[in-house]
């Protein structure tokens, strides 16, 4: 069963209902769910699934022209029999085809057609080029490896630059739609499912282990996923992101590692990892711009242009868990893997803490604070931080956020303290100040009494 990818299919809808060709690139991390909305959206329409397999051209020619025969024969006079001999010549029949009639190719795992046929890309340019305007294709090509994706399209030296219509980035689901996906498959409580997003992310792949993986605790159920001797996303990690990285990818593994393990500054990741500054700054800027897969968080008041307050931090729930808790403890796994998943239990609150922060931030740019907030974010100044800051000129809305149950003396005493690290904010404004914990006893009191008061319940509706 399909779930959601509403705005996704509106997308390309939208892209489908324009007049004539375009091409169409979509390209997200794997397992993420990019071949699954693809044939979603070609389900009732006339279009072409071909799978570029790391094979000869010859072997994909006769696959596809088996299909091409499968879905257009009703449309093709019945002397036409499509046989082709090269991809070229595949292409350009497409292309043709569709002067008649609107039809969607979508070519899956696009980067393979280097391996397939290097020399490919550049009359595929020309073809496109010559043929397009005459045409009613939609061409969409789908890549699972961002670097090598971007590299296709994006550089100039490349012959397929600037041929990418439009670009679809796909993303995991975002906290509620991934518990919307479980819900549908299994029941799931709120605090298992804060636990499981942390470790898995919004990735429809591995949330779809739940409903076979889970007893009721959920701690044991990661224990069997990711930690035992064959736990199938023990090696996922090394699976999805070494072809990414390519030959260097141990280099790129230390600094997602030391980032995993809370180094963040430039500074801390280099004198953890022991590189160069130089040389840690360039692969941060290559994993940030290039490959996506850190992001770069500066405290919320400041430019993010101007500052030199910087903290990175892994973009994927998963590769965060899997960094931090296997690939960091890959030898001792294998020597002793009690003790990891002993340690792993001890240390898993906290993570689910980290991640619970950035689902309470998701949250409060959902909520109606009375107020439009410009940006809502983290603050931090010398070791003291504020978990959710939300502001605009006149406004400021700030959150201490806690994973635990804080009971209401807990309440007050936190919100106290915020009040007080309140002081230490560049902002003016009209204040409030409230508290976003797992579970909140009094909340109404809370509400009476000025405060904005929240947990999971809320949260999760
Ligand atoms: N929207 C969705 N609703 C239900 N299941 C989904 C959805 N998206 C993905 N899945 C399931 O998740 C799994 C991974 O999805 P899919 O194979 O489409 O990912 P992908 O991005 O193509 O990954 P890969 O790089 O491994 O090819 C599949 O089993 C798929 O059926
Ligand atoms: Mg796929």
């Amino acid at each position: 069963m399909f779930y959601d990818r509403e705005r996704e299919l509106g997308k390309l809808n939208e892209v489908y209902s324009f007049p004539g060709s375009s091409f169409l690139v979509i390209y997200g991390r794997r397992r993420v769910g990019k071949t699954a909305l693809v044939r979603e959206f070609l389900k009732d329409k006339s279009g072409l699934y071909f799978f570029v397999g790391e094979k000869d051209e010859k072997l994909l020619l006769e696959e596809w022209s088996r299909e091409i025969v499968e879905r257009l024969s009703d449309y093709l006079p019945s002397y036409v029999k499509p046989r082709f001999s090269s991809l070229e010549e595949l292409v350009g029949f497409l292309l043709d085809f569709s002067r008649e009639r609107r039809l969607v190719v979508v070519f899956d795992e696009f980067q393979n057609f280097k391996a397939v046929k290097p020399s490919f890309f550049s009359p595929l340019q020309e073809l496109w080029d010559e043929k397009k305007d005459g045409s009613n294709l939609m061409l969409i090509a789908v890549g699972s490896y961002v670097g090598m994706i971007k590299r296709i399209f994006m550089d100039r030296k490349e012959p397929l630059f600037g041929r990418a219509d439009e670009w679809m980035k796909l993303k995991p689901f975002d906290f509620w739609r991934a518990y919307g996906f479980v819900r549908s498959m299994a029941d799931v409580n709120p605090r298992h499912f804060v636990e499981f997003y942390s470790a898995l992310g919004g990735m429809p792949r591995y949330l779809l282990y739940l409903p076979r993986y889970y007893r009721g605790d959920s701690v044991e159920t990661l224990g069997r996923l990711f930690f035992d001797e064959f736990a199938p996303l023990r090696e996922e990690g090394l699976n999805v992101l070494k072809l990414e990285f390519g030959r260097f990818y141990r280099s790129y593994f230390s600094i997602l590692e030391a980032v995993s393990l809370g180094y963040v500054t430039p500074k801390e990741i280099s004198d953890k990892t022991g590189m160069k500054p130089l040389t840690v700054s360039k692969y941060l800027s290559e994993l940030t711009n290039h490959y996506e897969y850190l992001v770069r968080e500066v405290p919320v008041t400041e430019n993010p242009l101007k500052t030199r307050k910087v903290a990175y931090k892994i973009s994927d729930e998963f590769f965060s868990f899997w960094f931090r808790f296997i690939y960091h403890n890959y030898t001792a796994l294998e020597e002793n893997p009690d003790r990891v998943f002993e340690r792993f239990r001890a240390e898993f609150p906290a993570f689910v803490g980290e991640t619970y922060e950035r689902i309470a931030r998701e949250f409060v740019k959902r909520l109606d604070l009375g107020f439009k907030p410009e940006r809502v974010g983290r603050w931090w100044h010398r070791g003291e931080e504020i978990d959710v800051v939300a502001y605009d000129r006149k406004n400021v809305a700030l959150f201490e956020v806690k994973w635990k149950n804080l009971s209401q003396r807990d309440a007050k005493r936190v919100l106290k303290a915020l009040e007080k690290k309140a002081e230490l904010l560049p902002l003016r404004g009209n204040y409030r100040f409230g508290v976003i914990a797992g579970k909140l006893e009094d909340k109404d009191w809370l509400r009476k009494e000025g405060f904005l008061a929240f947990d999971l319940e809320d949260i999760i509706r």
